[in-house]
């Protein structure tokens, strides 16, 4: 970062196209630091677009609180949420009246449409029901990812939304992180040349895999989805997006290896607060994890007063899943997942999904016949093989998220202002995933997850 010098707007010449971008800064080792101007189809608006959250849990909090930063934007009028402390919260926030709060959300529903757009953010089972009856009553849809569990479902929201002509955008929200935007449009201006294959790697970190997909929400695939989908249909989506060919085939393997009855450590017991003898040397401890690290207790419904919250997140340790050893869960989640896709052309792709990791961040290898990129979601490197060049791209975004290391590059709220954008100019074309457009990696997760439980090759069909 040394003697960096503020740029505004330069062009930078990869593979022979010059690609203007934002530059914001250009570092010592000749790297350059861009942001993603602003869309110059966006346009002033008269009002708000207006909309209802169904499930304020944590992704209902991240656009909620894209609302709250943005009022002229986005006006959130209406919330649909069970637990109760989520749902004052939530109202009080968005100063939501009585009338417009409701406990689940077929509810919302029985009243007459009242606001442009649905936010739909209920676990991985309720999405079809609510996306199938907003869509029937003329909404337009934030949905969260994945779009529903099963193909048919997924084929159902595809036809109907294209039947009623409503916006449904899929909450694929790495296709907005400027990190992978960049990436898509290098490519597809030919800076590598004509793509030959990919790897791409997601480290989802030890202590995010225990907290997600062996305690929290995500642990049994059957009550929510297999974590092709649950977690990594990001990851087959933007394998798909850069690639931008047909997918025709796929392979997976993988299982849950470790976090099993039989690895369970002798001395330990059911919860880390049971007086486990080894829960100082643990390193997937409740205790540590929640109580001494403060890490991802936004599950855990705290009080805002800090001087409480030790006392809460002890007592949640004691009755929810979040305290439960890991070895003992009902988890049927894999901690390692491998997937090798062939698209038209015969182009490749492999995929790894590793639980096991001290780190977070999606990396990424692109093999063109003129020229490679890798990346690691903090910078990217482009290398022309006919000039010998090497470019170093840094993106600049403000990840919101909250949780340390979410990866998501930006991604969450640069969705929400496309997604208010195409609702408000009743245009689609400014959102890049649309459920036409997003399908097909869901496709690809149910067709890898019935190759690994088969083992067997599996082709994909659009
Ligand atoms: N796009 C992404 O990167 C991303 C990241 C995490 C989660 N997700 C997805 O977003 C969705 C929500 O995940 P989350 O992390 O916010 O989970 P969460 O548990 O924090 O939030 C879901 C909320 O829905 C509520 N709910 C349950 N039943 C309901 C009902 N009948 N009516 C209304 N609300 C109900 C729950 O009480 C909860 O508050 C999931 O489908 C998840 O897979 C997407």
């Amino acid at each position: 970062m040394d003697r960096r010098k503020l740029l505004k707007s330069i062009g930078i010449s990869i593979g022979g196209t010059l690609i203007s971008t934002k530059v914001l800064a250009r570092m010592a080792d000749n790297s350059f630091e861009y942001a993603i101007p602003p869309n110059p189809l966006f346009k002033p608006m008269a009002k708000p677009v207006t909309a209802i959250t169904l499930g304020a849990g944590n992704r209902g909090t991240v656009y909620g609180n894209f609302a709250a930063e943005y009022p002229n934007e986005l006006k959130i009028v209406g919330v649909a949420e069970p637990v109760k402390f989520r749902n004052d919260k939530y109202a009080k926030t968005h100063k939501i009246s009585d009338e417009h709060r409701f406990v689940t959300w077929e509810h919302v529903f029985d009243k007459p449409k009242f606001a442009d757009a649905i936010i739909i953010s209920t676990p991985d089972r309720l999405h079809y029901g609510p996306c199938m009856k907003a869509l029937a009553m003329g909404y337009d849809i934030l949905l969260e990812k994945p779009i529903a569990p099963t193909e048919k479902e997924c084929r159902d929201i595809l036809a109907l939304s294209k039947k009623t002509g409503r916006i449904v955008a899929v909450c694929h929200v790495l296709r907005y992180a400027p990190y992978f935007v960049k990436m898509k449009e290098l490519i597809a201006k030919g800076a590598v040349g004509e793509i030959i294959s990919v790897q791409h790697f997601e480290p989802i970190e030890h202590t995010h895999m225990a907290h997600s997909y062996v305690r929290g929400n995500w642990h049994n695939s059957k009550e929510t989805t297999p974590i092709i989908l649950a977690k990594s249909c990001h990851d087959l989506d933007i394998i798909k997006w850069v690639i931008n060919k047909p997918s025709k085939s796929i392979v997976a393997m993988g299982d849950l290896k470790w976090f099993r009855l039989e690895n369970a450590p002798a001395g330990s017991t059911n919860r880390c607060t049971d007086g486990c003898k080894v829960e100082r040397q643990c390193p997937y401890s409740a205790i540590k994890q929640y109580y001494e690290k403060r890490d991802r207790t936004g599950v855990l419904d705290l009080p805002e007063e800090k001087s409480k919250q030790g006392e809460v997140i002890m007592e949640r340790l004691k009755t929810t899943n979040y305290g439960r050893c890991v070895y003992r869960m009902d988890n049927d989640q894999p901690d390692h997942y491998i997937t090798s896709i062939q698209f038209a052309d015969n182009v490749t792709a492999n995929f790894s999904m590793e639980a096991f990791t001290s780190y977070a961040g999606r990396r990424t290898r692109i093999m063109g016949a003129m020229g490679d990129m890798v990346g690691d979601m903090t910078e990217l490197v482009i290398t022309d093989f006919r000039t010998g060049k090497l470019t170093k791209l840094v993106p600049k975004a403000e990840d919101v998220e909250g949780y340390k290391n979410s990866g998501h590059g930006g991604g969450d709220w640069l969705l929400a202002r496309d997604f208010v954008q195409a609702v408000a100019q009743q245009n689609a074309a400014l959102l890049t995933s649309t459920i036409d457009e997003s399908i097909e990696s869901h496709l690809m997760g149910f067709k890898a997850e019935e190759s690994r439980k088969n083992m067997k090759f599996r082709a994909i069909k659009m």
